[in-house]
């Protein structure tokens, strides 16, 4: 690949980013499919490679390694298969759909890029492969996101030309039906079709920025953005995510996946006429707005889980702690997640907060209620970004109050050794220990405390003092409920 070099180098582009104005602009957006709609360190990769090469060898009776050095002159190997004439016109069909017939059980359920992709506002979405349409179709139902794009532009579209072929790019927008190619936004993980993006005036982002087999870092002057994975680009272009709060043609798609009550009739079902004042506590209305979310932060051990249990029993919300929801997924013997979540725990170190975030909605769709008390969450600024562009952006809830927990730390240290000798037998917690206490306070102290303070400027924490007793702090907890639920 002509854009890995061993050693990054600084250079226009490259990952540099854009200004805000320009990603402003952007009204539709091309995805490459395989690697970048989903990755699997190449395992599907592999399989159609494989696949190629049989059929170049069991049906055209040539010689193993021809298919790919076939690829490396002609950019494709069927380009080269057809100027070689070793295929006919009449075989490429046989030829398409041969090779694209292999398992796909390597590509998983991605909710998370689902809900991303639901964020991003009214931009135009097209699929824009070098495959053929029904492969990029049976992808696109393995990760979960088959009805989110206008169309697919593949092999056939751009007559069987190379992706990096100019002709490719503007058969793709003709057929996206866009003539601006600065409102276009390219996702792809080839080097080549970067480069090609950018010189037809495209903006671009890399999806994947180490080289295959080698693992090096992938240098590429043509990219605008360079991300691991494509659902990083929440973190590194929030600005495409600006627009999903306007009123959107898509908005039951998005009802869809949140589960969300989205309606602005606030008439509670069980006293139409709102007459009954005592008795149970009144509880938000659901809005435009989605869930009700009260955030509950404080540093480890503060009794975060404790006063929720003490909530729950008073209002009608559901207590999620985002902590709870990660040691769940790593104690299930089939998480793939299991090991990471363990070792980011024992260093006090936070998780991706893709995956914490996941946990959340597919928490939040199971519960019947609508208002929620998530606690540990969102923790330090890339949970927060996550969380407002992959829950609050799309409506599925809102951020009504946050109660924070203060405590002094010593204290804290007391009360998580406790806990520690209470814990029953296999429901131990890898970080309850005076070493890892000492890096989830830096943790806390660090990350956590610049995001209580970021939604006290929007006038939403209430500070509650932790070092009392359970009752003491429930007293203040209840008022501040009170107080919140009243509020909306
Ligand atoms: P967090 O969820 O914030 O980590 P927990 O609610 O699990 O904290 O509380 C940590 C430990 O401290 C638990 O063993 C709990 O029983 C105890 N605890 C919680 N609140 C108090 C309190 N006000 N006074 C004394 N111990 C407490
Ligand atoms: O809130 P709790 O103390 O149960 O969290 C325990 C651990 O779970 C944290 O130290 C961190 O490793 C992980 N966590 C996370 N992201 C969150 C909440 C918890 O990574 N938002
Ligand atoms: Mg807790």
């Amino acid at each position: 690949m002509g854009c890995v070099q061993s050693q990054p180098i600084a250079q226009g582009g490259d990952g540099a980013g854009l200004p805000d104005e320009v990603l402003r602009k952007v009204e539709v957006l091309f995805f490459d499919c395989d690697d970048t709609l989903y990755q699997n360190d190449w395992a599907t990769a592999e399989l159609l490679k494989a696949s190629i090469e049989r059929y170049t060898v069991e049906e055209l009776n040539l010689t193993p390694d021809y298919a790919y050095e076939l690829y490396l002159e002609h950019g494709t190997a069927l380009r080269g298969l057809l100027k070689k004439e070793h295929l006919s016109n009449s075989k490429v069909e046989h030829f398409l759909q041969d090779v694209h017939n292999v398992s796909l059980e390597d590509i998983k359920p991605n909710p998370v890029l689902r809900q991303m992709i639901l964020s991003l506002g009214h931009k135009r979405r097209w699929v824009f492969t070098a495959s053929i349409r029904e492969h990029a179709e049976r992808c696109l139902e393995r990760i979960g996101i088959a009805d989110l794009f206008e169309g697919i532009i593949d092999c056939r579209s751009v007559g069987l030309v190379t992706k990096h072929d100019p002709i490719a790019f503007v058969i793709a927008m003709e057929m996206a039906n866009v003539t601006d190619p600065s409102t276009c936004l390219f996702f792809d993980d080839s080097t080549k079709n970067m480069e090609t993006g950018k010189q037809m005036g495209w903006n671009t982002c890399l999806v994947g920025t180490k080289a295959r087999g080698t693992g090096e870092h992938i240098v590429c002057p043509s990219a605008d953005y360079k991300v691991d994975k494509l659902t990083d680009i929440i973190e590194a272009m929030p600005v495409l995510f600006e627009d999903a709060r306007m009123p959107d043609p898509e908005a039951e798609l998005v009802e869809a996946v949140s589960g969300a009550v989205v309606s602005t009739d606030v008439v509670d079902l069980d006293d139409p006429e709102g007459e009954e004042e005592t008795g149970e506590m009144k509880v938000p209305s659901v809005s435009e707005g989605g869930k009700n979310v009260v955030v509950v932060l404080g540093g480890p051990g503060s009794g975060k889980g404790t006063q929720c249990a003490r909530i729950v029993d008073d209002f009608d919300f559901v207590h999620l702690s985002a902590g709870d929801l990660l040691r769940e997924e790593m104690r299930k013997p089939e998480s793939e997640y299991g090991a990471i979540i363990e070792e980011a725990m024992k260093e006090g170190k936070l998780v991706d907060p893709d995956l914490t975030m996941n946990l959340i909605i597919q928490a939040f769709d199971e519960h019947d209620t609508d208002n929620f008390l998530v606690d540990g969450c969102p923790r330090d600024m890339s949970n927060y970004e996550s969380w407002n562009a992959l829950i609050e952006a799309p409506g599925i809830a809102r951020v009504i109050g946050v109660l924070y927990y203060a405590c002094d730390e010593q204290v804290l240290v007391d009360r998580i050794l406790a806990r520690a000798a209470a814990s029953a037998p296999g429901e131990e917690r890898p970080d309850d220990n005076v070493e890892t206490a000492k890096k989830r306070f830096k943790t806390f102290r660090d990350l956590t405390l610049p995001i209580v303070e970021l939604y006290r400027d929007k006038g939403l924490v209430h500070s509650i003092d932790a070092a009392g007793t359970v009752d003491e702090v429930y007293d203040e907890t209840k008022q501040v409920m009170v107080e919140l639920v009243n509020q909306s």
